[in-house]
């Protein structure tokens, strides 16, 4: 037998449509309250989506573990409770569809001017001198080449843009996060689809935007520690550039923070991935990965250096 631990009765019901589920013995419990009977025997655990990490107290119940499965595809809360040879595994693919979408709708109502036609349709005001740009022919960089960047990348150029991307990696079509501060003065929008790690952290500072031009769009839908949060309220304030950010930080904003009124910004309260299909995706990913795990098949989306 497997023992494996969800955190809500919905996985477990996902589990049990599994081929193979005659081997498992599935424990739901999602860190809070008296831990169940046979923690002890749990070697695959489902953190809780948004629901915080699991302390290192509740990891210590399960000396048989071996892997930890997320929904989430940004894992930084987790990192440091992974206990040594055990292998966490993100939820890449459950949010990155709808994330994409949200900050391709972002950059298009930035572009098209949609707020100040909200605007407008609040005051009956009828103003068809607002034209703005199209993405026709526009030069659009992608920070990250992974599930969201391709995505959004792959819409954008549906309507003539150019896009290019920044990864860890070089590659075809793809530079090395080294070349970016060379690549940003020729950019129209900047797409940040990157997790955030030692690496990536403030990556978006005064000096990356600075070297944007005059009306550059940035859009930010991954993780809000990735941009200097005053270097860019500076630029928006200044009317340099403008933004569309679903992440910022701090998260949640305090009610006095200047973005809440900083010009040019287009705002989300982190909802990329929280879209109504996300459960399905996630029970999805579950059943596969379960199954790899008991057919002793290498696992998906395993996380290795921090992401
Ligand atoms: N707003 C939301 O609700 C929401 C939802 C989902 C995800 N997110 C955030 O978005 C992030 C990206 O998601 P994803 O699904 O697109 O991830 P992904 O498929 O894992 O892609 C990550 C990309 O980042 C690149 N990368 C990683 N570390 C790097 C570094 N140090 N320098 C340069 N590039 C680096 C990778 O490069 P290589 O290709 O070279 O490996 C890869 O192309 C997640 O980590 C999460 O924080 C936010």
């Amino acid at each position: 037998m497997v023992a494996i631990c969800v955190p809500e009765p919905d996985d477990a019901a996902a589990l049990g449509e599994i081929a193979g589920h005659a081997r498992l013995t599935i424990l739901v419990w999602d860190g809070s309250g008296p831990a169940p009977d046979g923690i002890g025997e749990v070697e695959f655990l489902v953190g809780p989506y948004m629901g915080g990490a699991f302390g290192p107290e509740n990891l210590a119940l399960m000396p048989r573990l071996r892997v930890i499965q997320l929904f989430s595809a940004g894992v930084e809360p987790w990192l440091p409770l992974v206990p040594d040879g055990v292998v966490l595994c993100n939820g890449r693919g459950v949010h990155g569809g709808s994330t994409a979408e949200l900050g391709l709708a972002g950059l298009l109502a930035l572009l098209h001017r949609l707020p100040d036609y909200l605007s407008d349709q609040h005051h009956a005001r009828w103003d068809p001198q607002r034209g703005g740009p199209d993405l026709d022919d526009r030069r659009v960089l992608l920070l990250g080449a992974g599930d969201i960047a391709q995505r959004v990348a792959t819409a954008v150029e549906v309507f003539g843009a150019r896009t290019h991307f920044v990864a860890r990696t070089e590659r075809e079509g793809v530079s090395a996060l080294a070349e970016v501060a060379g690549l940003l003065g020729d950019q129209d929008v900047v797409v940040v689809a990157l997790p955030l790690t030692a690496a990536t952290e403030g990556l978006v500072d005064a000096q990356f935007l600075a070297a944007l031009p005059d009306g550059a769009v940035l859009v930010n839908v991954s993780r809000g520690r990735i941009v200097d949060t005053d270097a860019l309220l500076a630029e928006l304030t200044r009317g340099r550039l403008s933004a569309f950010l679903d992440v910022v930080e701090p998260e949640p904003l305090p009610a006095d923070h200047p973005l809440w009124r900083a010009p040019n910004l287009l705002l989300t309260p982190h909802v990329g991935g929280g879209s109504s299909g996300w459960r399905r995706r996630a029970e999805r990913l579950l059943q596969a990965q379960v199954t790899r795990f008991l057919a002793d098949e290498p696992l998906a989306n395993v996380v290795h250096d921090g992401y």
